[in-house]
């Protein structure tokens, strides 16, 4: 018989799928459950679509909708009690008259932070949070980055030679296999906005979209304060949606949106990360994918502005070029894996955990 944790990673491996299509909301996954046998199953699959308990619940078939009063309800996150771009799940769960509630994490979101819980138990509903909290947390890491720190969820990115280099200095350098470029694309597919340096797009001339992985492309966005990018550049081919932060360039731009930046400070830096994010924020673009280079990703470092870093480690020396990132003292190392000849790293905030 499956145990509650059983049910509540089915919950987290239902809400993956979401992934990539439902930020900056939480991905969520429900399964139902009665006399030990599911019943239904469902995950919130798009923004602004419904949420994983109405997919659950519409899931079940019509001859077995009567066990739903039996049933108890698994999931991943807190139901939801307010009216967003869907009705309250709450209000759901109540009409159908499902005895238990069994969740993983509470809602950081102040509208609804325990404030469900406490109607369905006030509603005589029996509730329990907790079950696999810290996994459920970690699943849902960049929902708690966007409603805590009120900014999308900052991961930094990059790959790297045996011997620490990101590339040779002013020539495109591959460095990870295929196998591993193609986790990448996936990671390109699951952001909802891929940033890079001048010097990156320039040397590298990038296209930064998700060509494959299943799933959609991020919006692209490259420095260029001093509208140094050529014409020809694929950052500026006006195809997909693009933002420049740098002067506006001539032209019909129909996907393009270039962001001036007001002049450089006396050290001869302009100050853009924090306006970068507030822009993405207002956007609602809930991860920001940084790709590099060196400097950008510097940067983010230095203000201590990161929540993830991903790194791919290939086995081939470069013996010189552009060095890579240092891992800031509070990187703590979640998940370490192969793909191909790379090793694959990921580090979360320690404070995070
Ligand atoms: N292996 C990997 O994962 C990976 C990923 C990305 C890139 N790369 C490689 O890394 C190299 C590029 O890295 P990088 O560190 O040299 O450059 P970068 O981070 O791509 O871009 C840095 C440049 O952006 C401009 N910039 C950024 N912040 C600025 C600020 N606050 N104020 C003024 N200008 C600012 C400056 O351009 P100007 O100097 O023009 O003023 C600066 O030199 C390339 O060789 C590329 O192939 C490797």
């Amino acid at each position: 018989m499956a145990t509650p944790e059983d049910l509540m990673r089915r919950c987290f491996a239902l809400a993956c799928r979401g992934a990539g299509w439902v930020s900056p909301n939480p991905m969520v996954g429900a399964v139902l459950v009665c006399e030990g046998r599911i019943i239904g199953e469902g995950w919130h699959q798009r923004y602004g679509e419904a949420h994983a308990e109405v997919n659950a619940v519409a899931s079940v078939s019509a001859a077995e909708r009567p066990l739903l009063q039996r049933a108890v309800l698994y999931c991943s996150l807190e139901p939801c009690a307010h009216y967003g771009k869907t009705p309250p799940c709450v209000d759901l769960i109540l009409r159908e008259g499902i005895p238990e509630v069994v969740i993983a994490n509470t809602d950081p979101n102040p509208l609804v932070a325990g404030k469900s819980i406490a109607r369905l138990r006030a509603a005589g509903v029996r509730v329990r949070t907790g079950v696999l909290a810290a996994e459920g947390r970690y699943l849902n890491r960049a929902f708690f980055t966007w409603i805590q720190q009120r900014r999308p969820h900052v991961i930094l990115k990059w790959a790297q030679s045996a011997d620490g280099f990101l590339g040779r200095i002013g020539v495109r350098t591959p460095i990870s296999s295929p196998l591993a470029q193609r986790l990448v694309h996936r990671w390109r597919a699951e952001a909802d906005a891929i940033l890079v340096g001048t010097r990156t797009a320039l040397v590298d001339n990038p296209r930064l979209d998700n060509r494959n992985y299943f799933g959609p492309s991020p919006l692209r966005v490259a420095l260029d304060f001093e509208g140094k990018l050529p014409l020809s550049a694929h950052l500026l081919n006006d195809k997909v949606p693009t933002w420049i932060l740098g002067p506006e360039r001539p032209g019909h731009w129909q996907n393009t949106r270039f962001w001036p930046l007001p002049a450089r400070q006396p050290d001869g830096r302009y100050r853009w990360v924090s306006f970068l994010l507030e822009k993405l924020h207002e956007a609602e673009k809930g991860i920001l994918l940084v790709e590099g280079g060196a400097d950008v990703l510097g940067q983010f470092m230095a203000l201590d502005c990161w929540d993830e870093i991903r790194l791919l480690r290939s086995q081939q020396h470069l013996h010189d070029g552009v060095q890579a990132p240092r891992l800031p003292v509070n990187a703590l190392l979640r998940e370490r894996w192969r793909v191909g000849d790379d090793e694959v790293c990921v580090w979360t905030r320690a404070e995070d955990t």
